[in-house]
């Protein structure tokens, strides 16, 4: 998609589409179109609450008379007081969907102004390149057509100049197609995205943007003792992969963020089968390992100096039921010597973080962030749209969720509390791999914490919000490739080279 901007006032942008913002409670007609003779129109639109400027409202305007473009549509951006970037986001995505359902080569984006924060513009932009993108990955025709030309159309009365925006919206491209990635990843059927294939993809992908991409394959494993990892492909005819991932002009010299995703292929419970109804999503298990790739493939095409080196790692496996499987009562001992008695092996993605989370911890970053689709629990305690976040040091932990907050992603944190781990204890082993009927998402952190080595570390249970069941004007059923966003704006923020 090219982008770029103008400061023609909107009536003269010639376009097939022309894209207008409208507030939320707004009578005045929308400034870009003030001196128009659509303005009237859509005052009277507005008086008769035709349109309301919601968030995720967009209505085509036809015959709107007066103006250079084809076509008009408003898009409503919610409130003008409080101009939330999440909000922004939705707007986005709502008219990328509508504006993406026929081709269309070219739309001019009225922003809404004023042009105060690059959060809100970078969202709006990241919204509309997600909105542009559907989940027909294998659909026979198209059901998404993405814009052959993006024009910005910035007021004259705006601090910022084109070359700022155009800026911004460069940014906001590649997040949203790091987002896109993340998506189109985890709605990949799972025969198509085995561990060998998901490394080979990454390792492709990886290749031609600047990254370092390194696969252990199960011999490899075996050698350097993931007794995790390995315990949960024994179910699987497809051996597991680990991937290391890193910015190719890392600094080594620079304080390192681990960042670490948990990458279930498919997980069908194991011997502690899935019903069928639960299993029908787990082909997006693979999230987490998902976000930390694409995350980690947008920060090298931003090419922009950070002050930590981000270095990426993937435990990626299937979780299957075949003759080798792992049985209840079966011992494990991991990567750090940890014995582990498994009692559910459906408690699958523990097993593979705790190794993985154990080999990150081994070259002693300063921060390890892990992100995966860990639990049932979760989604029973905060719903389905927002993470459960955890983690044993305070200021990491408000670094994420204000960097989540900015972005309009949602995260909240649980306790931790030492006699949570209480329901881990086990007669044979260290501790085992599930605990009681209560806490469940907290008792997963509690299993993972035993692989950190007190490193200030931070993990996020996306089992929530890294899908949506259904389909809604701001968003797409499906993979979402939720904290993405989030994950940018800790490292790699719009308006400075980094915030920690
Ligand atoms: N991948 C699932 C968690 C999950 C559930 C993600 C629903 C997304 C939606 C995980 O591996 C799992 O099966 N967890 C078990 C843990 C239990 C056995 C302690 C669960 O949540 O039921
Ligand atoms: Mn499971
Ligand atoms: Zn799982």
């Amino acid at each position: 998609m090219i982008l770029r901007s103008t400061h023609q006032t909107a009536a003269k942008v010639s376009a097939q589409w022309l894209a207008v913002p409208v507030y939320a409670g707004q009578t005045a007609a929308p400034e870009a179109l003030r001196d128009t003779p659509s303005a009237d129109v859509i005052v009277r639109m507005l008086e008769r609450k035709d349109i309301d400027g919601s968030t995720g409202e967009t209505t085509c305007v036809f015959g709107a008379t007066g103006l250079a473009a084809e076509s008009l549509i408003l898009y409503g951006v919610g409130s003008r007081d409080k101009r939330e970037p999440g909000s922004a986001f939705s707007a986005g995505v709502a008219l990328g969907k509508k504006l993406a359902g026929k081709p269309k080569k070219s739309v001019a984006l009225a922003l809404p102004s004023p042009i105060d924060s690059s959060e809100f513009i970078s969202a709006l932009i990241e919204g509309v390149v997600v909105g542009t993108r559907g989940t027909d990955l294998r659909k026979s025709e198209p059901t998404r057509h993405a814009f052959e030309e993006l024009l910005l159309i910035v007021s004259e009365k705006e601090n910022k100049i084109g070359a700022e925006v155009e800026a911004i919206a460069r940014r906001a491209q590649i997040i949203g197609d790091a987002v896109n990635l993340a998506r189109d990843l985890a709605n990949t059927p799972p025969a198509e995205k085995t561990p060998t294939a998901l490394a080979g993809r990454f390792r492709e992908l990886g290749e031609t943007s600047g990254l370092i991409v390194e696969v252990w394959d199960e011999k490899r494993l075996r050698e350097e003792r993931f007794g995790g990892l390995l315990a949960v492909a024994a179910g699987s005819d497809e051996p597991p992969a680990f991937v290391r991932i890193e910015l190719a002009d890392a600094d080594a010299s620079k304080p390192t963020l681990a960042l670490v995703g948990k990458g279930v292929t498919f997980d069908s419970g194991g011997l502690s089968l899935k019903p069928s109804a639960s299993m029908e999503d787990m082909k997006s298990d693979m999230t987490g390992a998902a976000v930390v790739f694409a995350t980690l493939r947008a920060l090298a095409q931003l090419k922009i100096p950070l002050n930590r080196r981000i270095v990426g790692y993937a435990p990626l496996t299937e979780n299957m039921t075949g003759g080798r499987a792992m049985k209840l009562g079966d011992v494990l001992t991991m990567r750090n010597g940890k014995t582990v008695e498994v009692m559910n092996t459906d408690a699958e993605g523990r097993l593979i973080l705790a190794d993985a989370l154990s080999f990150a911890a081994e070259s002693k970053p300063s921060r390890i962030l892990d992100l995966a689709t860990l639990t049932g629990a979760c989604l029973v305690a905060l719903g389905p749209k927002v993470a459960g976040l955890f983690s044993n040091d305070d200021s990491f932990a408000n670094d994420v969720f204000t960097a989540a907050t900015r972005v309009g992603e949602r995260a909240w944190r649980l306790p931790m509390d030492a006699d949570y781990f209480d329901q881990l204890k086990s007669g044979v082993a260290d501790f085992k791999n599930v605990g009681g009927k209560y806490a469940g998402a907290i008792t997963a952190a509690k299993f993972l914490e035993q692989f950190v080595a007190e490193i200030p570390w931070v993990h996020l249970d996306i089992a929530g919000p890294s899908w949506a069941d259904s389909d809604s004007p701001a968003r797409d059923a499906g993979g979402t490739g939720c904290f993405v966003r989030t994950l940018i704006e800790l490292i790699a923020p719009a308006d400075s080279p980094s915030r920690f």
